[in-house]
């Protein structure tokens, strides 16, 4: 049976832009636009054209750039905004408005000072306007993550029939646990009227650490697209990371999803985004983290060594990274020492293994971590003669 594709909605560099201190400049965008074209992203949200003339120009240099992916730009559920995404957006081979409004109780209160009647009117008002320039218009219901289930309902049902052809579901403060925010899904492709002609979009950020979780567990429950980021990052905690949704549906067949994506391009597209936002991976991040693939107890060297599916659940080249790594520490074994050794050129018999061995440890009590180099001073000073 053929899998059903999840499309990859990138918000890198609008919602990934919104953490601070890291601003972009155009070029810097152009350059990120064109590596997720290649790395085979369905949808590039470039950017929010009406916040800042930068902001218009990027949207609209990107839209002429991409090749082919659809390239999509964020405005309120205001006219005004619409119209300056739909001109930003004029040159995109695909172009799509991404509008919205707030639905949970605390944003029509607090932001709008509404109710939920006026709510929807509005949302039905912004799909309307926005479907006058483009035939592809996606909704989000701010908040949805803490609105209730039938008033979203009616919200989704509502923007549907104005013709919304994506009904993106945010769990904008990373409030849901994974169970509630796939329930939600559920209840929504069960009650919409309509729910058909859309499809559902996950849109969930890490306040918790279950923006993946919940990104899975909504497309479990029927979604078909998901919004991320490279690296996860995005304001506060983060959006949803598009490494780990991505290899998390390939290496479970039993979902029966897949994407577009270019796994092997993940590590290098990671490492760009890093670079160029000035903004470091944490080392133990999944798929991307420089210890990822990088093994340090002495049990896991050893199985490693053996066969690298003992500790590995991922072939390090299927995300292009080139090999696995055995870190020398206090905690390795000989079989580590052995490896790293062989790799720097001493092949050690048994005997000689014992003596470096033995001085290996001395020095790695008092290094965090043995280097190459290291393993030439400690080959020299265990005095081991390599002839015999
Ligand atoms: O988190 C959120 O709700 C958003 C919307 C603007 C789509 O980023
Ligand atoms: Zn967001």
């Amino acid at each position: 049976m053929s899998k059903d594709i999840v499309q990859i909605f990138d918000t890198t560099l609008r919602d990934g832009e919104q953490v601070p201190g890291c601003k972009l400049d155009m070029e810097q965008k152009l350059v990120i636009a064109e590596r997720l074209d290649e790395l085979g992203v369905n949808i590039i949200e470039a950017g929010f054209p009406i916040s800042s003339p930068g902001d218009f120009k990027s949207v609209e240099s990107i839209a002429k750039l991409v090749k082919n992916a659809t390239v999509c730009g964020l405005t309120r559920a205001v006219k005004k905004d619409i119209e300056v995404a739909a001109e930003a957006l004029k040159y995109a081979k695909k172009p799509r408005i991404h509008t919205g409004i707030g639905t949970s109780d605390s944003h029509i209160k607090h932001k709008f000072n509404s109710n939920r009647d006026a709510i929807i009117e509005r949302a039905i008002e912004a799909v309307s306007y926005a479907k006058t320039f483009v035939e592809d218009v996606e909704f989000y219901a701010e908040d949805a993550g803490r609105t209730d289930n039938e008033f979203l309902a009616r919200v989704c049902e509502a923007v549907v029939k104005a013709g919304a052809t994506v009904l993106n579901i945010p769990d904008t403060t990373g409030y849901c646990l994974p169970e509630e925010y796939g329930a939600k899904m559920k209840y929504l492709k069960e009650n919409v009227k309509g729910i058909d002609k859309a499809i559902l979009s996950c849109h969930c950020h890490n306040d918790l650490g279950l923006a993946t979780a919940n990104s899975i567990a909504g497309v479990i429950n029927g979604a078909r697209q998901i919004e991320c980021t490279i690296n996860g990052i995005g304001e506060r905690a983060g959006n949803t990371s598009l490494e780990e949704v991505v290899m998390i549906m390939r290496q479970h067949p039993s979902l029966n999803l897949d994407t577009t994506i270019n796994s092997q391009l993940l590590f290098d597209t990671s490492k760009m985004v890093s670079n160029k936002m000035g903004m470091v991976v944490q080392p133990n991040k999944a798929i991307v983290g420089a210890n990822a693939f990088a093994h340090s107890s002495g049990i896991h060297q050893d199985g490693v060594i053996k066969n690298r599916e003992t500790y590995e659940i991922i072939d390090p080249a299927d995300v292009g990274v080139t090999e696995s790594s055995i870190v020398l520490t206090a905690r390795s074994g000989r079989a580590a020492l052995a490896y790293r050794a062989k790799l720097v050129g001493y092949e050690l018999t048994k005997i000689q293994l014992d003596k470096v061995y033995e001085e290996f440890l001395k020095f790695a009590d008092r290094k965090k971590e043995i280097l190459d180099e290291d393993i030439h001073d400690i080959v020299e000073a265990s005095k081991v003669n390599l002839q015999s």
